[in-house]
């Protein structure tokens, strides 16, 4: 794998990020209009919104330290503000982290004193009341929707990690909260970080303007290997381990497919130009996790979903050890079709005969993460400020009615997975008993 693809595995890119690797913020200076090498502070023209800008973040883990650091460098009047977690060494690990990282800098650019840095399941609510403008939110998906809706209510512009949610009534309720932002012309940016990649937006610009003819079917997959394991430690409750393992929880992460997948949906989607599809036939299971720490989830999803007219799209992805990794995506339309890789940088499109046709010539040396950010950052100073909160939602619930499908067995049209009424996040928590529900079996699991 390219230098540039590792630095785009998400697990690396959040070690990377602790170590000080992908953002190179020690000669950000607050005072200065551009940075040296790939990372330029915006020089602003004349702007509609110039105040120093707030920024709280809200789940201070990998990408809440790296969207911070983001978020800082994007913009040069802006000031880390407040931050809060439920875990007290996680908050503290990303302060050090990023105070580390901006050097010198950080002594104008990061303003946290310990009343500003909150802890618990309410520490959203204490950062978003803390007079931020900005806020990051980069916690666990399964508490977005609620994070987000308090955040909008308060009129705060919001970076949302993907996914959006881990259920329906998540999506419903960041399509609410979608919708009054729109009303109240906040900031809602989506961390589907691939539609601010250079070369994946000139292949999709092709896809989309018509160098394929009509798409006639996709293919995209997202297969890696399994995700660090956390083993139990004896002054744990049964919630702290799950939330230190959170990905193999299902009420927590969404299962894989909602997770870590979700990216490849995404792709799909955008390579349909955003079509909404009839239903999801989606086969899974679990054939090799094994121990506490893989929780319930399953390791395989592998889903076809049907559209208006007949087409169909594809979705595989797997999460085991010793077996090849891929996250390509394949579209073919009638008069050619596109091959799109962002791991091994591959943005081609091809005639019906497979000789290529075009390929990307554009520039590589933006980091995505940091794009998503200066975009964000830009529109809010220019008054306009991006909300992709609709498409977050509807790539978000692509992933999770396939994965409705995989656990019950039943074909499940798009209606009836927006209208599920299963919620899976508990409507409160504290750190005690949990206990871990059973694995998933399709023809036995209810559809709710
Ligand atoms: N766009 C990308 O490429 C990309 C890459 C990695 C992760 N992600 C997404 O970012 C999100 C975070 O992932 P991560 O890898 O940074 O995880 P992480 O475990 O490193 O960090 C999450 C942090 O949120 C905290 N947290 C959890 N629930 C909370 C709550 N209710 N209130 C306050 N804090 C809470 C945790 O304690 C932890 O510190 C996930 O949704 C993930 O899918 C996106």
């Amino acid at each position: 794998m390219s230098k540039q693809a590792s630095a785009w595995t998400r697990r690396d890119f959040v070690k990377a990020v602790g170590a000080g690797v992908v953002v190179p913020l020690a000669a950000y200076d607050a005072s200065a209009r551009a940075v040296p090498g790939t990372n330029p502070v915006r020089a602003w023209g004349p702007t509609v919104d110039d105040r120093k800008l707030k920024i709280g973040v809200i789940g201070c883990g990998g990408r809440g330290t790296g969207s911070a650091i983001q978020a800082l460098r994007a913009d040069s009047n802006t000031v880390l503000w407040a931050m809060g977690d439920v875990l007290p060494d996680r908050l503290a690990g990303s302060l050090k982290g990023i105070t580390d990282e901006l050097g010198d800098a950080a002594a104008s650019r990061v303003d946290v004193p310990e009343d500003r840095r909150f802890l618990g399941f309410d520490s959203y609510q204490k950062v978003i009341d803390s007079g931020v403008d900005v806020v990051l939110l980069t916690t666990y998906p399964a508490f977005r929707p609620l994070h987000l809706k308090a955040a909008v209510e308060a009129g705060k512009h919001c970076f949302a990690e993907k996914p959006v949610a881990v259920d329906a009534p998540g999506v419903r309720s960041v399509l609410e909260s979608t919708a009054l932002a729109k009303k109240k012309n906040l900031g809602l940016v989506v961390g589907f970080c691939w539609r601010y990649n250079d070369g994946m937006r000139g292949v999709y610009e092709q896809v989309n303007g018509g160098a394929l003819g009509e798409i006639t079917s996709v293919y995209t997959n997202y297969l890696t290997g399994t995700l660090a394991k956390r083993p139990r430690q004896p002054e744990w409750s049964d919630l702290e381990f799950q939330l230190r393992n959170w990905w193999h929880f299902t009420w927590i992460s969404g299962d894989h497919i909602v997770e870590q997948a979700v990216h490849s949906i995404d792709r799909l989607m955008w390579a349909t130009g955003d079509r909404l599809p009839l239903r999801v036939v989606c086969l899974g299971g679990r054939a090799a996790r094994s121990g506490p720490e893989h929780g319930h989830v399953f390791d395989h999803f592998s889903a076809i979903y049907e559209y208006e007219g007949g087409m169909r799209t594809f979705h595989s992805c797997r999460q085991m050890d010793g077996c090849p990794s891929d996250n390509t995506d394949y579209i073919y339309g009638t008069r050619g079709s596109a091959v799109v890789n962002g791991w091994v940088p591959t943005f081609s499109v091809r005639d019906v005969g497979g000789k290529e046709v075009w390929k990307y010539s554009g520039r590589t040396d933006r980091d995505m993460y940091q794009t998503e950010h200066d975009e964000f950052f830009a529109s809010i100073r220019a008054g306009t400020p991006i909300n992709d909160g609709q498409r977050g939602a509807n790539s978000t619930m692509m992933a999770v009615m396939a994965r409705m499908a995989a656990y019950t067995g039943q074909t499940v049209s798009w209606e009836r997975a927006m209208n599920s009424k299963e919620e899976l996040v508990p409507a409160s928590l504290a750190f005690g008993d949990m206990p871990v529900p059973p694995v998933p079996v399709p023809g036995v699991t209810k559809f709710l």
